[in-house]
């Protein structure tokens, strides 16, 4: 099973420009990638930073642009969006019982449970009682059933080493809480989150994660530097993540690059 993960595709209002530049372009381009390249994927995932600043225009734009997709799509909120607004735009964007935007969705490989990690008033994550107990209850069920669980959301609940993103983290005591369900649960295959804008793989309590760079600007690998988050340019990705029995693979694809494309050789000669 292939699924598409995007994130943080950071739109402004109509005409808006996201440091010096106009995300929707790359968005509209990754649109027709996943359209060419993976129209046989079952769904994508955007992980958060929908919008820029949480304005209505960026998410009729998304609605727009991703109208286009000929597969379906799920969002999950992030630390710019605004909860309201999202939900009212996109009818797809449910808010449970507890009014968060958190869901569950049934797949042939397994149950995708997306969460809600976002509060007002700063960029760093929370994930409150309530949103772990609905989580811890979800998870049980799908493990009672035999099923394996893939998490989507979009702060980490671990620090990646850059100082000036893991500030604005999710929160130590939900991490704390977080640690343990995934201790406690043996189903859990692969957790996708947002947020951090580049490139990062690996693991935690023994499960593996990704996330990937944005749709607009990028953070800079600076392990350094507290006082500042450090953007740079490098080029907009998607993932595109199979979904196998025995494994879970995600291949980074940088869509807008333009260099010379050529055949290398056939797999199955030697070469000299
Ligand atoms: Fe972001």
């Amino acid at each position: 099973m292939k699924i598409i993960h995007l994130t943080d595709t950071h739109l402004g209002y109509i005409g808006q420009k996201i440091y010096q530049r106009s995300p929707v372009i790359a968005l509209e381009k990754a649109v027709e990638s996943i359209n060419q390249e993976h129209s046989d994927a079952e769904m994508l995932i955007i992980t958060g930073d929908l919008a820029h600043a949480g304005h209505p225009e960026a998410y009729e734009t998304l609605e727009k642009t991703l109208s286009e997709l000929t597969i379906p799509y799920h969002l999950v909120i992030g630390n710019h969006d605004d909860r309201a607004v999202l939900s009212e735009i996109f009818p797809t964007f449910e808010l449970d019982e507890n009014g968060f935007g958190q869901k569950v969705i049934e797949t042939q490989k397994g149950v995708f449970i997306l969460l809600d990690t976002m509060i007002e008033g700063t960029h760093a994550g929370v994930y409150c009682e309530q949103r772990l107990d609905w989580l811890e209850n979800e998870i049980s069920k799908a493990d009672a059933a035999n099923r394996p669980v893939y998490l989507f959301m979009h702060h980490a609940p671990f620090d990646t080493g850059i100082p000036a993103l893991d500030v604005i983290g999710l929160e130590k005591q939900a991490s704390a809480r977080l640690a343990d369900i995934f201790d406690e649960f043996g189903n859990i295959k692969h957790l996708f989150f947002g947020h951090y804008h580049r490139p990062i793989a690996g693991s935690w309590r023994g499960v593996a994660f990704s996330t990937l760079r944005s749709m607009n600007h990028q953070v800079r690998l600076d392990m350094h530097c507290e006082s500042m988050i450090q953007g740079c340019f490098e080029e907009p990705q998607y993932c595109v993540v199979l979904l196998q029995d025995d494994a879970t693979v995600v291949h980074y694809h940088d869509y807008m690059h333009s260099s010379e494309h050529f055949d290398i050789g056939d797999p199955l000669k030697a070469h000299v």
